[in-house]
């Protein structure tokens, strides 16, 4: 059973960033497969693996209504397994699989019952799934996974950041999903403007960890650009990222000291 690494935090964080990073360095240290799954209804994560996602859950959702019209030999469960197949991105390493978001006001149930229903028969195929969560409280409540192995609470080293993953642990505490390990990822430390007062990273309940991942110029000017986090992104931040990885997954990779 894959285990799963989900990256959750306010907006504007570094989830995605922090995904995509994670999720090359796992690549680097031959952990595969591995899938990466985009939970974001503004999906970015692909932009950022340079993956071109031509369909996502979303779109089916159509598809399923079009198929319901319809007779069809094909059951409807055979149906939606062909159609995973469709939009499963295969690149080198890893799979990409993104959730999207449905066109015009319609409800998210259906989108994210399909996707907690992909997750589950795929977890089983991959040795990591690394989901880039949405931002906010909000999508805790509506989970599309019960068991997560890391909960990756993503931070600006700011003290409204610590404020909003303080809260959101909390929040993950009063729900029923199971979160076996939560690590703090105090992002874009050093970050220019004004200096950063001391901050207490031990106010965020439960976390067995903390990585404080340095602002790296390079992350910036590529998203500025709309340019793709390839192996050679985010030199500066590099030994965090690998701090990280091991203490998400310290079953994969050996586990070290915590990186500050
Ligand atoms: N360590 C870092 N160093 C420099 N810039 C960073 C770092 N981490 C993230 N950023 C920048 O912060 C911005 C937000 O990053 P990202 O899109 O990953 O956040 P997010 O939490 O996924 O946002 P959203 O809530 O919109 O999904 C981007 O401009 C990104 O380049
Ligand atoms: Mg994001």
């Amino acid at each position: 059973m894959g285990a799963i690494l989900a990256f959750s935090g306010k907006g504007g964080s570094g989830k995605s960033n922090l995904a995509a990073l994670v999720l090359r360095q796992l690549i680097r240290a031959a952990v595969k497969p591995v899938l990466a799954v985009d939970a974001d209804p503004n999906a970015t994560l692909g932009l950022m693996l340079g993956v071109p996602v031509e369909s996502t859950i979303a779109d089916l959702r159509d598809r399923m209504g079009e198929a319901a019209t319809k007779v069809s030999e094909i059951p409807k469960e055979r149906l939606m397994d062909q159609w995973l197949a469709e939009i499963l991105s295969e690149e080198k390493g890893f799979d990409l699989l993104t959730m999207g978001r449905p066109e015009g006001p319609k409800c998210y149930c259906y989108v994210n019952s399909l996707l907690r229903r992909y997750l589950k028969e795929l977890r089983g195929s991959y040795a990591v799934v690394v989901v880039d969560c949405e931002a906010g409280m909000e999508y805790l409540s509506r989970l599309t996974v019960d068991d997560i192995d890391t909960l990756v609470l993503v931070a600006e080293a700011t003290s409204v950041g610590l404020t909003s993953a303080r809260r959101i642990a909390q929040l993950a505490d009063a729900l029923p999903v199971r979160v076996k390990r939560r690590v703090l990822a105090v992002n874009k430390v050093g970050q220019p403007g004004p200096a950063e007062t001391a901050l207490d990273d031990r106010q965020v309940p439960g976390a067995a960890a903390v990585v404080r991942v340095p602002f790296d110029e390079d992350l910036y000017r590529r998203c500025a650009g709309g340019e793709p986090l390839d192996d050679q992104a985010g030199e500066a931040a590099r030994p965090a990222i690998e701090s990280l990885t091991r203490l998400c997954l310290p079953q994969l990779c050996q586990d070290q000291p915590t990186h500050r």
